[in-house]
C-alpha cells in the first residue's frame, strides 16, 4: 500500500538530480579536452573570457600572453616593502553619511528682498520649513534684520543677475557636497511642499535636470524656467554651474536673472527647461486677483505644484489650507483604491475571499497557534469592568477606561448615523447591552458591542433596537525617539535613610550591598543618613541610637579597605525625601547620579545598571516600581521563610503607590528644586508636601520615567507613615501599607478560614 517514503520526497527533486549528475559527467568528459586546449588559442580566449566577465576592458592580448606564457612561475616576495601612502593617514570621517558620500535630498534657495522679508518670505517659511531639510533665503541687501528661525544669506548686491549668480554659487559652496537636488524660488510664490519633495523621489539625481515651468527665450531657440514658478536643478547641473558660473557672468546682458540662467545652461550644457521629466509633471497655476483659494476648482489649480505671484501674506495661509484639504481628499481615495484592489486580489490568495478579514489593510486578527496563547475578550458595560487587576471579579470605570468606552460608544452611533443616512434613519444611544474588548498586539484594541439604540425612521417614529458593531482601534505608526546616548560606567552614588525604626534592617541591607557591590568593586558608593528624631538627638551623648550601625559600617570598611562607607547624621521628625537629598545634594558633585533606596531593598548588579541606562542628564529622571513582597506570616504556611525575596504572584506585587527609589542626577535635583520653591511664596516649606516624584513631574522639563521593575525587590515591612507629611502623601502612603499585606484573594481565604474556626469553636461549646 505504501509507497517507499524516500521516492517520495525525492520526487520534486528528481530534475535537479539528474541534472547534477549531468553536468559532473560532461564536467568529468570536458575537463581533458580543456587541458590539451590550453595550447590552443581559441579556447584560451574562452577561458579567458569566462573569468572576467564584467571586469574592465583589458586588451586580449595581455591576457592571451599570460595564459600562453609557458614559464610563468609563481615569484616568492621575501621582505616586502610597504607601500607608502604618500605619508598620508586616510581620513576617516565622524558620521557614516560622510564616509559612505549619503547625502540629504533638497536645499531650497529663496529670492527674497527686505521688503518682503518680514511679509510673504514669513508667510512661505510658514507653509513650507517643515518640508524641507535646508530653507535658506537670499537678498542682495546688507542690514536685514533676519526672522527668527530663518536662514538669511546677503549678498550686498542688488543687481538681479548678479544676486541670481551669487546664490548659485554660495549653495554651489556650502551645500553641494551634501546635497542632491537645488530648488529655487522667488518668495512671492506658494510652494506645495508635499508636492515638490515627492518630485524629488522619483527621478535619479544624477541626470541633467533643469525643469520648472517654461518660457521661450526672445532672440533663440530653447526655453528657460521661471524663477517665480520655481526651478529644480539636479546635482549634476549644479556641478556644470560650479565650472563654468564665472564664464556666464562675463556675459551678462541685460536679461532677467532666470533667462541669464537658462541662457547659460544652454550655452555649457546645451539643456532647455523641461515641464516633464521621465514621467513626472511640474505643474504651475498663475494666481490673479480673480482666483479664489478656497473654491478654485479647474484641473491645473488642483495638481499645482506651485502658484504664482501671490502678494497678501494670507493668501499663503488659504492656499496652504486648500491644498491641505485636496491632499487629504487624495489621500483617503487612495486609501479606498487600494482597498479596493486588495480585495480584487483576495481570490488569487491561498484562502480566496474568506482570508479577506476587516478592516481591509490592517493586519489580520491574531491566531493563536495553542489554547495557551488564545487571546481573550474582557467584558465590560458602561459603568463596570469585569476584568480587574488582582482577579477582583468587578471593578468601576474610571479614568481613561472610562473615556475610552465612551469614545467607543460614541464612535458606534456616529457611524451607525452615517451608514444609514441614505435610508432616512437617525440613531441615538440609549444603553450599552454588553461589551468585549481585547488588546491584539499585532493589530491594536478590539472592541464587540451590543448597542440599544433609539431609532428613528423617516415617518419620526422611534423604536429602539439592537445593534452588534466591532470597531478596532489599530495600532498607529511606530515612531522612533531619538535618546541622549549613556553608557553603564557612570558612578552610583547610593543614598540609603535610616530612622530608628528601619534599625534591624540594616544588617542585612549591608550584607547584600557588599555581595553585590563591593565583593566585585561595583562602581558605586554608599552614603548611609542616618536621621535622628529630636529626642534622640538631644541624648546623643549618653546614648547613640545608631552607635550599632556605625560600628558595623566601620566593620565593613575594614573587611573591604578600598571603600569607603561615609554617613551623615541629621535630624528631623518628618524624614521626606526632599528633606534629605537638600542636605546630600551639597555634598556631593553636581554630576552625580543618586540612587536612593530604602533599607529593606535587595540590589542587583541589573537594576544598578538599568539606574545608570534609565537616567540621563538633563533629559531623563527614573523612578521604578519596585516588587514589594508580601507579609510572609500571611503567605508562607511554613516556617523558615526563605531568606531572599521570592518573586511571584503570590508572594508580592508591583507596588504602584510606592516612590522610595528614585534614579536621578544632582544637576537635575538642583534645577528642579530651585525651580520648586521658586514657584513658591513666602519660602514656604514644600519638603513635606512634594516628594521626589511629584517634584520631577510636576517642576521639571525632564522625562519622569517610571516602569516595573523585577530585578528590585524590597523585603517585607510593616510601612509607618507618618501623619505629618501632606494629605496626598500620607494617603497612598497607607494604600500602599494596606495593600502590601497579601493579596486580596489571600486575605479573604484567611477571613474565611478564620471565620471557619470561630464557627466550629462555637458549635463544639453548644455541643459541650
Ligand atoms: C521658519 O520655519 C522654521 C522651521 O519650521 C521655524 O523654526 C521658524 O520659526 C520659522 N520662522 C518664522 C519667522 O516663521
Ligand atoms: C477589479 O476587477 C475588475 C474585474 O476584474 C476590474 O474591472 C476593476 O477595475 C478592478 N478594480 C480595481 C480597483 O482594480
Amino acid at each position: 500500500m505504501r509507497r517507499q517514503p524516500s521516492m517520495l520526497y525525492l520526487r520534486p527533486f528528481m530534475p535537479l538530480i539528474v541534472g547534477l549528475s549531468l553536468g559532473f559527467t560532461l564536467c568529468l568528459v570536458c575537463l581533458p579536452l580543456l587541458e590539451e586546449g590550453c595550447t590552443s588559442e581559441g579556447s584560451v580566449d574562452q577561458v579567458a573570457r569566462l573569468r572576467k566577465p564584467n571586469s574592465v576592458q583589458e586588451s586580449s592580448q595581455d591576457v592571451l600572453q599570460n595564459y600562453n606564457d609557458d614559464d610563468f612561475e609563481p615569484r616568492i616576495i621575501t621582505n616586502p616593502k610597504p607601500v607608502k601612502s604618500g605619508g598620508k593617514q586616510p581620513f576617516r570621517a565622524r558620521y557614516i553619511s560622510t564616509e559612505l558620500g549619503i547625502r540629504e535630498k533638497l536645499v531650497v534657495g529663496v529670492v527674497t528682498s527686505r521688503e518682503s522679508l518680514d511679509t510673504v518670505a514669513v508667510a512661505l517659511n510658514k507653509t513650507l520649513a517643515h518640508y524641507i531639510h535646508k530653507l535658506l533665503y537670499f537678498t542682495g541687501t546688507r542690514n536685514v534684520k533676519a526672522p527668527g528661525g530663518m536662514y538669511v544669506v546677503t549678498h550686498g548686491d542688488d543687481r538681479p543677475v548678479w544676486e541670481m549668480a551669487q546664490t548659485i554659487r554660495y549653495i554651489n559652496d556650502h551645500f553641494h557636497k551634501d546635497y542632491d537636488w537645488t530648488y529655487l524660488v522667488t518668495d512671492n510664490t506658494y510652494v506645495q511642499g508635499d508636492r515638490v519633495t515627492n518630485i524629488f523621489d522619483h527621478i535619479s539625481m544624477n541626470r541633467d535636470v533643469y525643469m520648472g515651468k517654461r518660457a521661450p527665450f526672445k532672440d533663440m531657440d530653447g526655453y528657460y524656467c521661471k524663477i517665480g514658478h520655481g526651478v529644480v536643478l539636479s546635482h549634476s547641473v549644479m556641478s556644470a554651474l560650479q565650472r563654468h558660473l564665472d564664464g556666464c557672468m562675463e556675459t551678462i546682458l541685460d536679461l532677467q536673472p532666470d533667462e541669464w540662467l537658462g541662457r547659460c545652461l544652454h550655452d555649457v550644457m546645451g539643456i532647455s527647461c523641461v515641464e516633464e521629466f521621465e514621467g513626472i509633471d511640474y505643474n504651475t497655476y498663475e494666481f490673479s486677483s480673480a482666483t479664489d483659494p478656497d473654491n478654485e476648482d479647474s484641473q491645473e489649480f488642483q495638481k499645482a505644484h506651485t502658484v504664482h505671484p501671490i502678494v497678501e501674506p494670507t493668501d499663503f495661509y488659504r492656499l496652504h489650507r486648500r491644498f491641505a484639504h485636496i491632499e487629504l481628499d487624495l489621500a483617503y481615495s487612495e486609501i479606498e483604491n487600494i482597498k479596493a484592489q486588495i480585495k480584487n486580489l483576495s481570490h488569487k490568495t491561498p484562502e480566496g475571499e474568506a482570508g479577506l478579514t476587516w478592516p481591509i489593510g490592517i493586519n489580520p486578527p491574531f491566531k493563536p497557534q495553542s489554547r495557551f496563547d488564545v487571546l481573550s475578550w474582557d467584558y465590560f458595560t458602561e459603568t463596570h469592568l469585569y476584568t480587574c487587576p488582582d482577579g477582583a471579579p468587578k471593578c468601576e470605570l474610571h479614568g481613561i477606561d472610562k473615556m475610552d468606552v465612551d469614545d467607543i460608544i460614541g464612535t458606534s452611533v456616529q457611524r451607525l448615523n452615517d451608514k444609514y443616512k441614505k435610508q432616512g434613519l437617525t440613531f441615538d444611544h440609549v444603553r450599552l447591552l454588553n461589551g468585549y474588548r481585547r488588546f491584539d498586539p499585532t493589530r491594536g484594541m478590539e472592541y464587540e458591542l451590543d448597542l440599544l439604540v433609539g431609532e428613528t425612521g423617516p415617518d419620526n417614529l422611534r423604536d429602539v433596537v439592537t445593534k452588534r458593531v466591532k470597531l478596532l482601534r489599530p495600532l498607529s505608526q511606530v515612531e522612533i525617539i531619538p535618546m541622549p546616548y549613556v553608557t553603564e560606567t557612570t558612578r552610583l552614588y547610593v543614598i540609603l535613610p535610616v530612622t530608628v525604626h528601619d534599625r534591624e534592617q540594616v544588617a542585612k541591607f549591608l550584607d547584600s550591598y557588599a555581595q553585590v557591590v563591593l565583593d566585585i568593586h561595583e562602581n558605586s558608593m554608599l552614603t548611609v543618613v542616618f536621621i535622628y528624631d529630636p529626642l534622640d538627638a538631644q541624648n546623643i551623648q549618653e546614648e547613640d541610637v545608631f552607635g550599632m550601625l556605625k560600628s558595623m559600617i566601620t566593620y565593613y570598611e575594614r573587611k573591604y579597605p578600598n571603600a569607603k562607607i561615609p554617613w551623615i547624621s541629621i535630624k528631623t521628625d518628618v524624614p521626606t525625601q526632599l528633606k534629605i537629598m537638600d542636605i546630600i545634594s551639597k555634598k556631593h558633585p553636581v554630576d552625580a547620579l543618586f540612587l536612593l533606596v530604602t533599607v529593606t531593598d535587595e540590589l542587583t548588579i541589573e537594576f544598578l545598571n538599568r539606574c545608570r541606562m534609565n537616567t540621563i542628564a538633563g533629559w531623563q529622571a527614573f523612578f521604578p516600581i519596585h516588587f514589594a513582597q508580601y507579609s510572609p506570616e500571611l503567605v508562607y504556611d511554613t516556617k523558615p521563610y526563605p531568606a531572599t525575596v521570592e518573586f511571584g504572584r503570590e508572594f508580592g506585587h508591583f507596588d504602584v503607590h510606592a516612590f522610595d527609589e528614585a534614579c536621578f542626577y544632582n544637576s537635575d535635583y538642583m534645577t528642579t528644586r530651585t525651580e520648586l520653591q521658586k514657584q513658591r511664596k513666602d519660602n514656604e516649606d514644600v519638603s513635606e508636601t512634594y516628594n521626589l516624584y511629584e517634584m520631577f513631574l510636576k517642576h521639571s522639563n525632564l522625562h519622569v520615567f517610571r516602569a516595573v521593575e523585577p530585578d528590585l525587590r524590597q523585603r517585607y515591612m510593616p510601612r509607618t507613615c507618618n501623619p505629618h507629611l501632606s494629605e496626598d502623601l500620607y494617603h497612598s502612603c497607607l494604600v500602599s501599607q494596606a495593600e502590601g499585606l497579601a493579596s486580596k484573594e489571600q486575605l479573604a481565604k484567611l477571613i474565611f478560614e478564620h471565620d471557619n474556626e470561630i464557627k466550629s469553636q462555637s458549635e463544639n461549646v453548644v455541643k459541650s
